[in-house]
Protein backbone atom coordinates (compact mmCIF):
# COMPACT_ATOMS: atom_id res chain seq x y z
CA UNK A 1 0.00 0.00 0.00
CA UNK A 2 0.92 3.56 -0.84
CA UNK A 3 1.46 5.75 2.38
CA UNK A 4 -1.70 7.03 4.02
CA UNK A 5 -2.10 10.01 6.19
CA UNK A 6 -2.05 9.60 9.77
CA UNK A 7 -5.26 9.21 10.92
CA UNK A 8 -7.55 9.83 14.09
CA UNK A 9 -10.13 9.07 16.10
CA UNK A 10 -12.54 12.10 16.18
CA UNK A 11 -15.02 12.65 19.04
CA UNK A 12 -18.36 13.36 17.56
CA UNK A 13 -18.78 16.79 19.66
CA UNK A 14 -21.79 17.85 17.77
CA UNK A 15 -25.64 17.00 18.84
CA UNK A 16 -27.80 16.67 16.23
CA UNK A 17 -29.10 19.99 17.49
CA UNK A 18 -26.45 21.85 16.65
CA UNK A 19 -25.57 20.66 13.26
CA UNK A 20 -29.13 21.64 12.56
CA UNK A 21 -27.92 25.63 14.03
CA UNK A 22 -24.82 25.29 11.63
CA UNK A 23 -26.88 24.52 8.83
CA UNK A 24 -29.55 27.30 8.96
CA UNK A 25 -26.74 29.40 9.63
CA UNK A 26 -24.85 28.73 6.58
CA UNK A 27 -28.63 28.60 4.21
CA UNK A 28 -29.30 32.34 5.91
CA UNK A 29 -25.80 33.69 4.77
CA UNK A 30 -26.41 31.51 0.91
CA UNK A 31 -29.56 33.60 0.71
CA UNK A 32 -27.81 37.33 1.30
CA UNK A 33 -26.28 36.86 -2.51
CA UNK A 34 -29.44 37.16 -4.54
CA UNK A 35 -27.22 35.94 -7.91
CA UNK A 36 -25.30 33.30 -5.97
CA UNK A 37 -24.65 29.85 -8.23
CA UNK A 38 -26.61 26.94 -6.19
CA UNK A 39 -24.05 23.88 -7.38
CA UNK A 40 -20.00 23.93 -6.45
CA UNK A 41 -19.29 23.85 -10.25
CA UNK A 42 -21.69 26.47 -11.31
CA UNK A 43 -20.53 28.93 -8.40
CA UNK A 44 -16.79 27.58 -9.41
CA UNK A 45 -17.23 28.64 -13.21
CA UNK A 46 -18.49 32.32 -12.34
CA UNK A 47 -14.90 33.15 -11.57
CA UNK A 48 -13.05 30.46 -14.44
CA UNK A 49 -12.69 27.74 -12.23
CA UNK A 50 -13.56 24.44 -12.24
CA UNK A 51 -15.09 22.26 -9.25
CA UNK A 52 -14.09 18.54 -9.58
CA UNK A 53 -14.50 15.30 -7.95
CA UNK A 54 -12.69 11.97 -7.98
CA UNK A 55 -14.70 9.30 -9.38
CA UNK A 56 -14.99 5.64 -9.56
CA UNK A 57 -15.91 3.46 -12.77
CA UNK A 58 -17.81 1.08 -10.82
CA UNK A 59 -20.09 4.04 -8.80
CA UNK A 60 -21.60 5.65 -11.52
CA UNK A 61 -24.37 2.94 -11.81
CA UNK A 62 -25.52 4.36 -8.77
CA UNK A 63 -27.89 6.89 -8.90
CA UNK A 64 -27.36 8.70 -6.19
CA UNK A 65 -23.92 8.79 -6.59
CA UNK A 66 -24.17 10.11 -9.99
CA UNK A 67 -27.27 12.14 -9.72
CA UNK A 68 -24.69 14.31 -6.88
CA UNK A 69 -21.90 13.68 -9.30
CA UNK A 70 -23.88 15.04 -12.16
CA UNK A 71 -25.49 17.91 -10.88
CA UNK A 72 -22.39 19.41 -8.51
CA UNK A 73 -19.12 18.61 -11.02
CA UNK A 74 -17.53 20.09 -13.81
CA UNK A 75 -14.25 17.91 -13.52
CA UNK A 76 -13.42 14.51 -12.56
CA UNK A 77 -10.67 12.56 -11.65
CA UNK A 78 -10.30 8.64 -12.54
CA UNK A 79 -9.84 7.82 -8.64
CA UNK A 80 -8.19 4.56 -9.61
CA UNK A 81 -8.83 4.16 -13.27
CA UNK A 82 -5.61 5.27 -14.80
CA UNK A 83 -3.38 4.22 -12.49
CA UNK A 84 -0.35 1.92 -14.02
CA UNK A 85 -1.63 -1.00 -12.15
CA UNK A 86 -5.15 -0.20 -14.25
CA UNK A 87 -4.00 1.11 -17.34
CA UNK A 88 -1.07 -1.47 -18.26
CA UNK A 89 -1.71 -4.75 -16.02
CA UNK A 90 0.87 -7.05 -18.24
CA UNK A 91 3.89 -5.26 -20.02
CA UNK A 92 2.61 -3.48 -23.22
CA UNK A 93 -0.95 -5.14 -23.27
CA UNK A 94 -3.25 -1.60 -22.50
CA UNK A 95 -6.69 -1.56 -20.94
CA UNK A 96 -8.44 1.37 -20.88
CA UNK A 97 -12.19 0.03 -20.31
CA UNK A 98 -13.08 1.81 -16.86
CA UNK A 99 -10.83 4.87 -17.91
CA UNK A 100 -12.80 4.91 -20.82
CA UNK A 101 -16.40 5.19 -19.01
CA UNK A 102 -15.24 7.67 -17.04
CA UNK A 103 -14.10 9.33 -19.67
CA UNK A 104 -17.60 8.84 -21.88
CA UNK A 105 -19.43 9.81 -19.35
CA UNK A 106 -17.80 13.02 -18.35
CA UNK A 107 -18.06 14.30 -21.76
CA UNK A 108 -21.85 13.41 -21.60
CA UNK A 109 -21.94 15.58 -19.37
CA UNK A 110 -20.05 18.40 -19.89
CA UNK A 111 -17.64 17.61 -17.20
CA UNK A 112 -13.48 17.86 -18.12
CA UNK A 113 -11.33 15.02 -16.70
CA UNK A 114 -7.97 15.31 -15.12
CA UNK A 115 -5.89 12.32 -16.06
CA UNK A 116 -4.47 10.58 -12.74
CA UNK A 117 -1.38 9.12 -12.94
CA UNK A 118 1.54 8.70 -15.66
CA UNK A 119 4.40 8.34 -13.13
CA UNK A 120 4.04 7.31 -9.21
CA UNK A 121 5.94 4.75 -7.30
CA UNK A 122 2.49 3.62 -6.01
CA UNK A 123 0.08 1.56 -7.77
CA UNK A 124 2.39 0.06 -10.44
CA UNK A 125 1.52 -3.12 -11.79
CA UNK A 126 3.93 -6.13 -10.31
CA UNK A 127 5.92 -6.45 -13.59
CA UNK A 128 7.37 -2.76 -12.97
CA UNK A 129 7.81 -3.40 -9.39
CA UNK A 130 10.45 -5.49 -10.17
CA UNK A 131 12.24 -3.44 -12.92
CA UNK A 132 15.09 -1.45 -12.34
CA UNK A 133 17.38 1.10 -14.75
CA UNK A 134 16.86 1.25 -18.40
CA UNK A 135 14.32 -1.36 -18.93
CA UNK A 136 12.03 0.24 -16.25
CA UNK A 137 12.77 3.74 -17.80
CA UNK A 138 11.83 2.44 -21.12
CA UNK A 139 8.55 1.01 -19.55
CA UNK A 140 7.82 4.47 -18.00
CA UNK A 141 8.24 6.05 -21.48
CA UNK A 142 6.33 3.39 -23.03
CA UNK A 143 3.58 3.60 -20.80
CA UNK A 144 2.94 7.40 -21.05
CA UNK A 145 3.50 7.51 -24.61
CA UNK A 146 0.67 5.12 -24.85
CA UNK A 147 -2.03 6.48 -22.02
CA UNK A 148 -1.47 9.66 -23.01
CA UNK A 149 -1.82 9.13 -26.81
CA UNK A 150 -4.87 6.56 -26.10
CA UNK A 151 -6.33 10.03 -24.56
CA UNK A 152 -5.37 12.40 -26.55
CA UNK A 153 -7.44 15.24 -26.82
CA UNK A 154 -9.70 14.14 -23.91
CA UNK A 155 -7.92 15.01 -21.40
CA UNK A 156 -7.70 18.37 -19.87
CA UNK A 157 -4.47 17.98 -17.58
CA UNK A 158 -2.33 14.66 -16.94
CA UNK A 159 -0.77 14.30 -13.23
CA UNK A 160 2.19 13.54 -15.33
CA UNK A 161 4.20 12.75 -12.02
CA UNK A 162 2.96 11.77 -8.89
CA UNK A 163 4.24 12.05 -5.48
CA UNK A 164 8.07 12.26 -6.37
CA UNK A 165 9.32 14.30 -3.16
CA UNK A 166 10.39 12.58 0.22
CA UNK A 167 8.11 13.79 3.83
CA UNK A 168 9.92 15.47 6.25
CA UNK A 169 12.88 17.93 6.36
CA UNK A 170 15.10 16.77 3.86
CA UNK A 171 13.60 18.34 0.20
CA UNK A 172 14.61 15.42 -1.21
CA UNK A 173 13.45 13.11 -3.62
CA UNK A 174 11.31 10.48 -2.40
CA UNK A 175 13.32 6.94 -2.90
CA UNK A 176 11.89 4.46 -5.42
CA UNK A 177 12.12 2.36 -8.38
CA UNK A 178 11.85 5.14 -11.05
CA UNK A 179 14.16 7.84 -8.81
CA UNK A 180 16.71 4.63 -9.27
CA UNK A 181 16.87 4.98 -12.54
CA UNK A 182 17.92 8.58 -12.70
CA UNK A 183 17.03 12.10 -11.35
CA UNK A 184 16.47 13.46 -14.56
CA UNK A 185 13.48 10.58 -14.29
CA UNK A 186 10.84 13.62 -14.22
CA UNK A 187 11.46 15.50 -16.73
CA UNK A 188 11.71 12.98 -19.32
CA UNK A 189 8.20 11.83 -18.08
CA UNK A 190 7.35 15.35 -18.43
CA UNK A 191 8.71 15.54 -22.20
CA UNK A 192 7.30 12.31 -22.93
CA UNK A 193 3.40 13.33 -22.21
CA UNK A 194 4.22 16.86 -24.19
CA UNK A 195 4.75 14.77 -27.05
CA UNK A 196 2.14 12.75 -26.95
CA UNK A 197 -0.46 14.96 -25.84
CA UNK A 198 0.81 18.39 -26.91
CA UNK A 199 -2.61 19.90 -25.36
CA UNK A 200 -3.04 18.69 -22.52
CA UNK A 201 -1.49 20.21 -19.33
CA UNK A 202 0.81 19.00 -17.66
CA UNK A 203 0.89 18.49 -13.96
CA UNK A 204 3.09 17.29 -10.86
CA UNK A 205 1.40 16.91 -7.97
CA UNK A 206 1.82 15.84 -4.46
CA UNK A 207 0.58 16.20 -0.75
CA UNK A 208 1.43 17.59 2.25
CA UNK A 209 2.95 20.44 0.09
CA UNK A 210 -0.19 22.76 0.43
CA UNK A 211 1.78 24.92 2.98
CA UNK A 212 4.88 26.45 3.12
CA UNK A 213 7.51 23.84 4.34
CA UNK A 214 10.42 21.89 3.08
CA UNK A 215 8.52 19.36 0.80
CA UNK A 216 6.54 22.44 -0.88
CA UNK A 217 10.29 24.52 -1.26
CA UNK A 218 11.66 21.41 -3.26
CA UNK A 219 8.39 21.28 -4.94
CA UNK A 220 8.91 24.74 -6.01
CA UNK A 221 12.92 24.89 -6.63
CA UNK A 222 12.14 21.79 -8.98
CA UNK A 223 9.29 23.70 -11.09
CA UNK A 224 11.35 26.67 -11.23
CA UNK A 225 14.49 24.83 -12.46
CA UNK A 226 11.97 23.47 -15.05
CA UNK A 227 10.58 26.59 -16.10
CA UNK A 228 14.18 28.08 -16.53
CA UNK A 229 15.04 25.14 -18.36
CA UNK A 230 12.15 24.52 -20.77
CA UNK A 231 11.14 21.24 -19.62
CA UNK A 232 7.03 21.23 -20.21
CA UNK A 233 5.44 21.79 -17.37
CA UNK A 234 1.74 23.77 -16.90
CA UNK A 235 0.84 23.36 -13.28
CA UNK A 236 0.83 21.98 -9.54
CA UNK A 237 -1.30 20.04 -7.71
CA UNK A 238 -1.48 20.01 -4.19
CA UNK A 239 -3.61 17.22 -2.77
CA UNK A 240 -4.83 19.14 0.12
CA UNK A 241 -5.66 15.87 2.27
CA UNK A 242 -5.72 17.40 5.68
CA UNK A 243 -6.20 15.93 8.99
CA UNK A 244 -4.90 16.80 12.56
CA UNK A 245 -1.18 15.18 11.65
CA UNK A 246 -1.50 18.03 8.49
CA UNK A 247 -4.11 20.80 8.96
CA UNK A 248 -5.07 23.44 7.03
CA UNK A 249 -2.94 25.97 7.83
CA UNK A 250 -2.81 29.86 7.20
CA UNK A 251 -0.22 30.16 4.52
CA UNK A 252 -2.22 27.67 1.71
CA UNK A 253 -3.03 30.72 -0.42
CA UNK A 254 0.75 32.14 0.02
CA UNK A 255 2.34 28.78 -1.16
CA UNK A 256 -0.16 29.04 -4.23
CA UNK A 257 0.51 32.10 -4.88
CA UNK A 258 4.14 31.85 -4.74
CA UNK A 259 4.37 28.46 -7.19
CA UNK A 260 1.95 30.27 -9.20
CA UNK A 261 4.37 33.51 -10.13
CA UNK A 262 6.73 30.75 -11.58
CA UNK A 263 3.87 30.76 -14.43
CA UNK A 264 1.90 27.97 -13.52
CA UNK A 265 -1.56 27.11 -13.01
CA UNK A 266 -2.41 25.43 -9.39
CA UNK A 267 -5.05 23.18 -8.22
CA UNK A 268 -6.23 21.72 -5.63
CA UNK A 269 -6.38 17.73 -6.62
CA UNK A 270 -7.45 15.76 -3.97
CA UNK A 271 -9.39 17.95 -1.10
CA UNK A 272 -10.56 15.84 1.86
CA UNK A 273 -10.77 17.54 5.52
CA UNK A 274 -11.24 15.12 8.23
CA UNK A 275 -13.55 16.05 11.08
CA UNK A 276 -16.73 17.31 10.82
CA UNK A 277 -19.63 20.19 12.20
CA UNK A 278 -18.21 23.46 12.17
CA UNK A 279 -14.77 23.04 12.37
CA UNK A 280 -14.47 21.22 9.42
CA UNK A 281 -16.63 23.47 7.34
CA UNK A 282 -14.62 26.45 8.36
CA UNK A 283 -11.18 24.70 6.99
CA UNK A 284 -13.49 23.97 3.86
CA UNK A 285 -14.12 27.69 3.52
CA UNK A 286 -10.89 28.70 4.06
CA UNK A 287 -8.67 26.45 1.80
CA UNK A 288 -11.71 27.53 -1.36
CA UNK A 289 -11.18 31.23 -0.65
CA UNK A 290 -6.80 30.42 -0.37
CA UNK A 291 -8.26 29.29 -3.79
CA UNK A 292 -9.79 32.32 -4.94
CA UNK A 293 -7.59 34.92 -3.76
CA UNK A 294 -4.73 33.51 -6.30
CA UNK A 295 -5.83 34.22 -9.70
CA UNK A 296 -3.99 31.47 -11.10
CA UNK A 297 -5.67 28.33 -9.15
CA UNK A 298 -7.98 27.67 -11.41
CA UNK A 299 -10.04 24.77 -9.79
CA UNK A 300 -10.45 22.46 -6.55
CA UNK A 301 -11.34 18.85 -6.75
CA UNK A 302 -12.60 16.97 -3.62
CA UNK A 303 -11.19 13.60 -3.42
CA UNK A 304 -15.13 11.67 -3.55
CA UNK A 305 -18.20 12.75 -3.35
CA UNK A 306 -19.87 11.20 0.06
CA UNK A 307 -18.14 10.36 3.09
CA UNK A 308 -18.75 6.74 2.60
CA UNK A 309 -16.74 6.90 -0.78
CA UNK A 310 -13.71 8.32 0.53
CA UNK A 311 -10.55 6.13 0.70
CA UNK A 312 -10.29 7.04 4.51
CA UNK A 313 -14.01 7.19 5.19
CA UNK A 314 -13.99 6.82 8.88
CA UNK A 315 -12.35 10.62 8.85
CA UNK A 316 -15.80 11.57 7.26
CA UNK A 317 -13.90 14.27 4.99
CA UNK A 318 -15.74 15.04 2.70
CA UNK A 319 -19.16 17.51 1.04
CA UNK A 320 -22.05 14.58 1.10
CA UNK A 321 -22.84 12.26 4.04
CA UNK A 322 -23.29 8.53 3.30
CA UNK A 323 -27.08 9.20 2.34
CA UNK A 324 -26.05 11.88 -0.09
CA UNK A 325 -27.42 14.87 1.75
CA UNK A 326 -25.25 18.40 2.08
CA UNK A 327 -23.08 18.93 4.84
CA UNK A 328 -22.66 21.79 7.07
CA UNK A 329 -18.96 21.61 4.76
CA UNK A 330 -21.31 21.70 1.52
CA UNK A 331 -22.47 24.64 2.35
CA UNK A 332 -19.45 26.69 3.91
CA UNK A 333 -17.53 25.46 0.21
CA UNK A 334 -20.49 26.96 -1.45
CA UNK A 335 -20.77 30.08 -0.17
CA UNK A 336 -16.87 30.23 -0.31
CA UNK A 337 -16.86 30.05 -3.83
CA UNK A 338 -19.64 32.30 -3.82
CA UNK A 339 -18.35 34.72 -2.05
CA UNK A 340 -16.82 36.55 -5.40
CA UNK A 341 -13.36 35.69 -4.81
CA UNK A 342 -11.72 36.91 -8.03
CA UNK A 343 -8.04 38.07 -8.27
CA UNK A 344 -6.06 39.02 -5.52
CA UNK A 345 -3.68 41.68 -6.84
CA UNK A 346 -0.76 41.01 -5.21
CA UNK A 347 -0.81 37.66 -6.28
CA UNK A 348 -1.50 38.20 -9.99
CA UNK A 349 -0.70 36.18 -12.93
CA UNK A 350 2.93 37.12 -13.62
CA UNK A 351 3.39 38.60 -17.16
CA UNK A 352 7.14 37.97 -18.32
CA UNK A 353 8.43 34.71 -18.78
CA UNK A 354 11.04 33.49 -16.55
CA UNK A 355 14.30 35.10 -18.36
CA UNK A 356 13.97 35.95 -22.08
CA UNK A 357 17.52 36.16 -23.54
CA UNK A 358 17.50 38.48 -26.96
CA UNK A 359 19.73 37.37 -29.62
CA UNK A 360 22.37 39.97 -29.52
CA UNK A 361 23.44 41.87 -32.57
CA UNK A 362 26.95 43.11 -33.57
CA UNK A 363 26.15 46.60 -34.07
CA UNK A 364 22.70 47.77 -31.96
CA UNK A 365 22.71 50.73 -33.67
CA UNK A 366 21.63 49.51 -36.69
CA UNK A 367 18.74 47.39 -35.08
CA UNK A 368 15.20 48.11 -36.63
CA UNK A 369 13.46 50.31 -33.76
CA UNK A 370 11.15 48.52 -31.48
CA UNK A 371 7.48 47.57 -33.20
CA UNK A 372 4.57 47.39 -31.02
CA UNK A 373 1.92 44.66 -31.78
CA UNK A 374 1.54 41.18 -30.25
CA UNK A 375 -0.28 37.82 -31.47
CA UNK A 376 -2.54 35.30 -30.13
CA UNK A 377 -2.66 31.58 -30.47
CA UNK A 378 -5.55 29.31 -29.64
CA UNK A 379 -5.78 26.27 -27.78
CA UNK A 380 -8.59 24.15 -27.89
CA UNK A 381 -10.01 21.60 -25.31
CA UNK A 382 -13.18 20.34 -27.06
CA UNK A 383 -15.61 17.72 -26.20
CA UNK A 384 -19.51 17.23 -27.20
CA UNK A 385 -21.36 20.10 -26.56
CA UNK A 386 -18.60 22.34 -25.12
CA UNK A 387 -14.99 23.74 -24.98
CA UNK A 388 -12.69 25.30 -22.77
CA UNK A 389 -9.88 27.69 -25.29
CA UNK A 390 -6.58 28.66 -23.93
CA UNK A 391 -5.52 32.06 -25.36
CA UNK A 392 -1.93 32.69 -25.55
CA UNK A 393 -0.79 36.59 -26.06
CA UNK A 394 2.50 37.29 -27.14
CA UNK A 395 4.15 40.19 -27.15
CA UNK A 396 5.99 41.55 -30.96
CA UNK A 397 9.72 43.14 -30.32
CA UNK A 398 8.71 45.98 -27.77
CA UNK A 399 6.70 46.48 -24.53
CA UNK A 400 3.00 46.37 -25.05
CA UNK A 401 0.75 47.91 -22.06
CA UNK A 402 -2.61 46.31 -23.15
CA UNK A 403 -4.23 44.25 -25.49
CA UNK A 404 -7.63 43.22 -27.60
CA UNK A 405 -8.04 39.96 -28.75
CA UNK A 406 -10.54 39.04 -31.43
CA UNK A 407 -12.24 35.52 -31.35
CA UNK A 408 -15.00 34.65 -34.27
CA UNK A 409 -16.88 31.93 -33.02
CA UNK A 410 -19.03 28.99 -35.10
CA UNK A 411 -22.40 29.81 -35.54
CA UNK A 412 -24.21 28.33 -32.43
CA UNK A 413 -21.61 28.36 -30.39
CA UNK A 414 -21.72 30.80 -27.23
CA UNK A 415 -19.13 32.05 -24.15
CA UNK A 416 -20.72 31.47 -21.18
CA UNK A 417 -17.48 32.48 -18.60
CA UNK A 418 -14.38 33.59 -18.92
CA UNK A 419 -11.02 34.14 -17.04
CA UNK A 420 -7.84 36.80 -16.79
CA UNK A 421 -10.02 39.08 -18.94
CA UNK A 422 -13.11 41.12 -19.80
CA UNK A 423 -15.02 39.39 -22.61
CA UNK A 424 -17.52 41.85 -24.81
CA UNK A 425 -20.00 39.53 -26.51
CA UNK A 426 -20.79 36.19 -25.96
CA UNK A 427 -21.65 34.60 -29.74
CA UNK A 428 -19.99 35.44 -33.22
CA UNK A 429 -17.00 38.03 -33.09
CA UNK A 430 -16.34 38.52 -29.73
CA UNK A 431 -13.45 40.48 -28.06
CA UNK A 432 -11.10 39.99 -24.69
CA UNK A 433 -9.74 42.30 -23.41
CA UNK A 434 -6.67 42.55 -20.56
CA UNK A 435 -7.25 42.82 -17.39
CA UNK A 436 -5.46 45.49 -14.45
CA UNK A 437 -2.72 42.76 -14.40
CA UNK A 438 -1.78 41.37 -17.38
CA UNK A 439 -2.00 43.97 -19.79
CA UNK A 440 1.72 44.72 -19.55
CA UNK A 441 3.58 42.07 -21.17
CA UNK A 442 7.13 42.43 -22.15
CA UNK A 443 9.19 42.05 -25.42
CA UNK A 444 8.63 38.54 -26.48
CA UNK A 445 7.07 37.26 -23.52
CA UNK A 446 3.55 35.90 -23.45
CA UNK A 447 0.17 35.96 -20.88
CA UNK A 448 -2.78 33.47 -21.42
CA UNK A 449 -6.24 33.74 -20.94
CA UNK A 450 -9.20 31.58 -21.65
CA UNK A 451 -12.68 31.26 -21.79
CA UNK A 452 -15.04 28.07 -21.77
CA UNK A 453 -17.68 28.05 -24.36
CA UNK A 454 -21.18 25.48 -25.53
CA UNK A 455 -21.37 24.17 -28.91
CA UNK A 456 -18.10 24.27 -31.69
CA UNK A 457 -14.80 26.41 -30.25
CA UNK A 458 -12.69 28.74 -32.63
CA UNK A 459 -10.66 27.41 -34.48
CA UNK A 460 -9.47 30.19 -36.64
CA UNK A 461 -6.44 32.46 -35.42
CA UNK A 462 -7.28 35.03 -33.25
CA UNK A 463 -6.05 39.20 -33.88
CA UNK A 464 -4.35 40.83 -31.48
CA UNK A 465 -4.32 44.46 -30.95
CA UNK A 466 -1.80 46.04 -28.75
CA UNK A 467 -1.77 49.11 -26.83
C1 LIG B 1 -6.19 6.48 -3.43
C2 LIG B 1 -7.56 5.99 -3.80
O1 LIG B 1 -8.50 6.92 -3.33
C3 LIG B 1 -7.80 4.64 -3.20
O2 LIG B 1 -9.03 4.09 -3.70
C4 LIG B 1 -6.67 3.68 -3.53
O3 LIG B 1 -6.85 2.46 -2.85
C5 LIG B 1 -5.33 4.28 -3.13
O4 LIG B 1 -5.19 5.54 -3.77
N1 LIG B 1 -2.83 10.31 -3.37
C6 LIG B 1 -3.18 10.09 -4.68
C7 LIG B 1 -4.36 9.25 -4.98
O5 LIG B 1 -2.59 10.67 -5.60
O6 LIG B 1 -4.23 8.53 -6.16
C8 LIG B 1 -4.70 8.31 -3.84
O7 LIG B 1 -5.92 7.67 -4.15
C9 LIG B 1 -4.76 9.06 -2.55
C10 LIG B 1 -3.44 9.71 -2.24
Amino acid sequence: MNRSPRRRVLAATLSAASAVLVASGAVLLSAGNANAATTLGASAAATGRYFGTAVAAYKLSDSVYSTILNREFDMVTPENEMKWDATEPSQNSFSYTSGDQIVSQAQSHNQRVRGHALAWHSQQPGWAQSLSGTALRSAMTNHITNVATHYKGKIYSWDVVNEAFADGTSGARRSSNLQNTGNDWIEVAFRTARAADPAAKLCYNDYNTDGINAKSTAVYNMVSDFKTRGVPIDCVGFQGHFNSASPVTSDIQQNLARFAALGVDVQITELDIAGSGTAQATSYSSVVKACLAVARCNGITVWGIRDSDSWRASDTPLLFDNSGNKKASYTAALDALNSGGTTNPTTSVPTTSPTTVLPSTSNPTTSPPATAGCSATVSLNQWSGGFVATIKVTAGSAKINGWTVGVTLPSGAAVTNSWNTTASGSSGAVSFANVSYNGSVNAAASTEFGFQGTGVGPSATPTCTAR
